[in-house]
């Protein structure tokens, strides 16, 4: 299997690349990633020189790069995306851009040389928030940020191309990630790097929003299996049934470092803040006999382990950032 990854520096896409081609000795990987300020190659450099790996440093909107490099694969796994919510309400532009543009981008090149698989990386922020219960596949999109209706957008273009020209796409719909190598502007890693640096964890409104968690690399196998086994046209689920609200979260990491509550500094709350987000996993469990692995104890003290054992890539990921917004 030739794979086209998209967005494979930043924190999800390089877990996927590492889990492949760890698992996988006779599958090859491009990935075009534009190395925008969440893209690190550090987040590679275990497999840089693997034979069957290669870097292009492109963008997905960049129509005659994406349709030269698709002759070279037969999937594309498209991660490339602005993923912060917080940037999107600032400056929604890029999401449009990248999320909805790209998107269409490499769906067109996919059909036109010759119909590639193609599966499209999502999230559970599409079908927007929930009180209670829980998101299935059938649930209505009703997305509430300019990054999850930009999301959206590039799902039912995604599930267009197959409706109408019957190109093989899935789309896959994951809860919250967690691990190594997120960039320390989301959740986890934000709140371990402020810790770090001695300082305060900022919690938006009254800290009761809920998130449902998943471990990156049960992330990366639920993928591989909608690769192999997913069905065209269809839209996966995958969750860990693991809820938290943003406080426990923060009590978790808190009591990992020995610190209590005063560190806890509250904030005015997100705009438009979705309150819950939850969504069922039946059908990837049952269909291609998914499950997750990690259990969340687990994975959440490796997780700050690493980033207190990789202290130089928090201080890169950083310098690399500020290179790129100067
Ligand atoms: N992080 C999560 O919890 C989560 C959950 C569900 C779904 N997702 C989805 O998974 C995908 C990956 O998320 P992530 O957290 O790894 O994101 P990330 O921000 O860490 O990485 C995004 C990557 O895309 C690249 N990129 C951005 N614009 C590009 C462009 N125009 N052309 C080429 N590359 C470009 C960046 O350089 C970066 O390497 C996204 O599509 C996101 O919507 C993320």
């Amino acid at each position: 299997m030739k794979l086209l990854v998209t967005g494979g520096a930043g924190f999800i896409g390089s877990c996927f690349i590492k889990y492949i081609l760890n698992n996988h000795q006779d599958w090859s990987i491009v990935n075009l990633d534009a190395l925008e300020y969440a893209g690190n190659p550090d987040n590679l450099r275990e497999v840089e020189n693997n034979s069957n790996y290669k870097f292009v440093h492109g963008n997905i909107c960049n129509r005659v790069l994406v349709s030269d490099i698709m002759h070279e694969c037969d999937c594309v796994v498209n991660f490339a995306a602005q993923t912060h919510v917080d940037r999107s309400i600032v400056s929604p532009d890029a999401f449009v851009e990248t999320n909805i543009k790209g998107t269409f981008n490499l769906l067109d090149a996919a059909l036109k040389s010759g119909g590639k698989r193609f599966v499209q990386i999502s999230t559970d922020e599409v079908y927007g928030s929930i009180e209670e219960g829980y998101f299935t596949e059938n649930s209505q999109v009703s997305p509430n940020s300019p990054y999850s209706a930009s999301k959206a957008s590039a799902d039912l273009l995604a599930l267009s191309y197959y409706s109408t020209y019957g190109l093989s796409v899935s789309v896959t719909r994951c809860s919250n990630n967690y691990g190594p190598n997120q960039y320390p502007e989301k959740l986890i890693p934000f709140f371990i790097t402020r810790l770090l640096n001695d300082k305060t964890i900022p919690l938006y409104g009254d800290g009761l929003n809920v998130r449902d968690w998943l471990y990156v690399y049960d992330h990366c196998s639920a993928i591989e299996k909608v690769i192999l086994s997913g069905r065209a046209g269809e839209v996966y689920n995958i969750g860990g049934h693991c809820e938290k609200t943003n406080i426990e979260i923060a009590k978790i990491i808190l009591n990992y470092f020995g610190y209590d509550e005063s560190r806890i500094e509250y904030v005015e709350d997100r705009l438009g803040h979705d309150r819950r987000y939850a969504i069922d996993n039946t059908k990837i469990c049952s269909e291609l006999g998914w499950a997750p692995s990690m259990k969340f104890e687990d994975g959440i003290k490796s997780t700050i382990d690493w980033y207190v054992n990789n202290k130089d890539w928090i201080i890169n990921a950083g310098k690399r950032a500020l290179m790129l917004a100067v």
